[in-house]
């Protein structure tokens, strides 16, 4: 890809650097944590925050202050709109408030290198996704082990990406888009939330699966894209239901495909990429919440409980169907499901990204 930046207080965009054209398999669908640095302005609140009536916790910690749940992206992207329908829910279930804050840079890495080495005490928690397993690949300088250096609590929701443009790019659907590209190769924006973000790996199988280039347009998260492609300051997308799905069906946005086997019941008239001849453009985002390594059991136990009553409250599953999504499974909701996803996302994607010389 031919990659640029945001300036953030412009949208201005700048070049970085040119490459060649990724060979992507197609097989394949720190410092310690300066939360107080973030400033009263970067946490707030989830949707709902639980009070001193908690009931006492599996695990038998009860936590005696607010709870933070680090974001590694913007707010209002689907990472931080994920974070929030659990945190009220999960805020009731341990008696305290739960404070969700994000700390964005480096594709995700920034937050996690901060969360690994945050105090072992329960109290930051940090959200992430599929870029956990493919941070290792792509930034050799990491800081942290995803494997090691935290605790699982576990899966939270697995989401479909959909491939969106503005309303005023001229393709109009998938076949469309595919022959824009291929006629102005290294030209199209593309935006995405850096390397390593979701929007970043959607973007290299669209890249891949094309055959041409892309000129990437880095944000601190795809909420902030959204901004800019529902004002056309850039040209397309590839991002999660969870920050789609509202804009698809206002039809504010255009949508090419979605990038699951099946279409969304929340998006009945999207087709799969499949559908629109993109077969090997397929990705599910995964989540879950992870600790500092040290933290004991019993805390971790507790966050884990807080973290499976919140996936079966009914209003969190009623909002995450509305996003084109659904709490994972309870047996996924576990520290056991979740590291065993880890290691095998990381097996799957080391080879990719290391033979697309990402
Ligand atoms: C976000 O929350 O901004 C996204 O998850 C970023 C991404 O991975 O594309």
């Amino acid at each position: 890809m031919h990659r640029e930046e945001t300036n953030p207080s412009t949208h201005a965009v700048r070049s970085v650097r040119q490459r060649a054209p990724v060979r992507l398999s197609a097989a394949i669908a720190a410092a310690a944590l300066a939360l107080a640095a973030c400033g009263p302005g970067t946490g707030s609140p989830g949707p709902a925050s639980g009070g001193p009536a908690g009931t006492g916790t599996a695990g038998g910690w009860q936590p005696t202050g607010p709870i933070t749940i680090v974001v590694p992206f913007a707010a209002g992207g689907p990472t931080d709109t994920v974070t929030r329908q659990i945190a009220g829910p999960m805020g009731t279930a341990l008696g305290q408030q739960i404070v969700v804050s994000n700390v964005v840079g480096a594709g995700g890495t920034t937050a996690a290198g901060q969360v690994a080495a945050a105090p072992a005490d329960g109290y930051t928690v940090l959200m992430h996704h599929i870029g956990m397993s493919t941070a290792p690949t792509l930034y050799p300088d990491l800081g942290f082990d995803p494997l090691t250096s935290f605790k699982t609590l576990g899966l939270v929701t697995e989401v479909p990406m959909t491939i969106v443009g503005g309303s005023e790019f001229a393709p109009n659907t998938l076949q469309e888009l595919v022959a824009h590209v291929k006629a102005n190769p290294g030209t199209v924006n593309y935006a995405n939330a850096g390397v390593g973000a979701a929007s970043h790996l959607c973007g290299l199988l669209i890249e891949q699966a094309i055959g041409a280039e892309l000129n990437e347009v880095e944000f601190e998260g795809t909420g902030p894209a959204m901004d800019d492609l529902l004002g056309n300051q850039v040209d397309f997308m590839c991002d999660q239901t969870t920050n789609t799905a509202t804009h698809i069906t206002a039809g504010t946005i255009k949508a090419y495909g979605i990038t699951s086997a099946e279409r969304n019941d929340a998006l009945p008239a999207v087709p799969t990429t499949a559908e629109g001849g993109l077969a090997d453009v397929k990705v599910q985002v995964w989540h879950g919440l992870y600790v500092p390594s040290a933290t004991p059991d019993n805390v971790a136990q507790a966050l884990t409980a807080a973290l499976q009553t919140a996936l079966a409250d009914a209003t969190v599953a009623a909002e995450f169907a509305k996003l084109g999504t659904a709490p994972v499974a309870a047996d996924q909701a576990t520290p056991a499901a979740h590291t065993a996803k880890l290691q095998a996302e990381i097996e799957v994607w080391r080879p990719l990204l290391e033979a697309a010389e990402e």
